[in-house]
């Protein structure tokens, strides 16, 4: 059943292939207003070094930021980013281009619209609340899994909250899939972020808000992520694509669905702790077996087989008013705990079972 009427935005252009990287500049041109044109290149400052630095195709006005991923997005630093391409001069850019993982990414959707919305990015943390289109923009994954790349949401980590700046405007308008991008990655992250699509699937499959659109593509996510992680369980090419695949078609389920009890958990982890959505979202989902008891046991055969030490006791220090902090944060999640649990959620989720959830961890 779908749970309310929406009338989708979805992303406007993809390329999709290995190789596609080096069509950017191809890709771009169309978007580039007469001679003068600007176009701003957010990137993971990982790639400072490395070849894919000199392939970023920058023309002569063009502005290239090296993007600190270390933490979870903040408002502080989109207004920080937006305030300085402002300070370029007195035309906006044609596009902003995201190339990274979903954090870089979600920067580069939530700079577009704040170039074109006054204030603070926090003042535009909720639904629907931008008022003017950003400026063209333009998602690279080198990381697969989070979905940024097709979603409507930039989630930021604000003053008082962490949650995201959710609209059609937010939709990335061009998204270039290229797997190779992908290759180089960190075992470990590489795993992360992977589950983060695995745990989309399984939310949006498991909850009162799936319907026939949704599963689609969250059964067809699935599917690959266990052809990835379980069999033959390696990273290759083949792996690779198939993954960014995954990834892409998990974020098109959540569109029509809604994420669940982990993801709100790892709001509340990501928002006290600072950890990295994916990972957060390990933590969580490593204990969640009464909720989603075949998604657990296939995620615990991931881990195994993939050789990923869990990091535990992560909640074990946490002051009272920390730990209180957490709980709000994730209890505030209403859609989530809907979706998971139904109307009457409130009847089965108490601030007391979420802090017990989380002292598991
Ligand atoms: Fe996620």
């Amino acid at each position: 059943m779908i749970y309310s009427f929406r009338n989708f935005r979805n992303v406007a252009y993809f390329a999709f292939g290995r190789g596609t990287f080096d069509r950017l500049d191809e890709i771009l041109a169309p978007r580039r207003k007469g001679r003068d044109s600007c176009v701003v290149f957010l990137v993971d400052q990982v790639f400072r070094a490395g070849s894919l630095r000199e392939r970023i195709p920058l023309r002569e006005n063009d502005r290239l930021i090296w993007v600190d991923v270390s933490e979870e997005p903040t408002t502080r630093m989109v207004d920080h980013y937006r305030d300085e391409i402002l300070g370029y001069g007195d035309t906006l850019p044609d596009a902003v281009v995201g190339i990274g993982g979903g954090s870089v990414m979600d920067y580069a959707k939530a700079v577009a619209l704040m170039l074109t919305n006054p204030g603070s990015s926090a003042d535009y943390q909720g639904l629907d609340l931008i008022r003017n289109p950003g400026v063209f923009k333009v998602c690279v994954p080198t990381l697969s899994g989070t979905g940024a790349e097709v979603s409507m949401t930039a989630v930021l980590a604000g003053p008082s909250k962490k949650l995201g700046i959710k609209c059609d405007y937010t939709m990335p308008d061009q998204v270039v899939l290229d797997p190779e991008l992908t290759a180089g990655a960190p075992r470990d992250k590489r795993f992360y972020t992977g589950m983060d699509c695995y745990i989309h699937a399984v939310e949006c499959l498991t909850g009162t808000w799936r319907n026939a659109y949704s599963d689609a593509f969250a059964e067809k996510s699935l599917a690959l992520c266990r052809e990835v992680f379980l069999d033959p369980g390696d990273a290759s090419p083949e792996a690779d694509e198939k993954l960014m695949i995954a990834s892409y078609l998990g974020g098109m389920s959540v569109t029509y669905s809604q994420v669940g009890v982990c993801h709100a958990l790892s709001y509340g982890l990501s928002f006290v702790l600072h950890t990295r959505h994916g990972l957060a979202n390990c933590i969580a989902f490593n204990h969640l077996e009464d909720v989603y008891p075949e998604g657990v046991r296939d995620f615990h055969a991931m881990v195994g087989k993939q050789g990923i030490d869990l990091p535990v006791g992560v909640t074990r220090d946490l002051t009272d008013e920390q730990l209180d902090r957490m709980v709000d944060t994730a209890f505030r999640l209403d859609h989530m705990w809907d979706h998971a649990f139904g109307k009457g959620w409130r009847d089965k989720v108490s601030p007391e079972w979420i802090r017990e959830l989380f002292l598991r961890m």
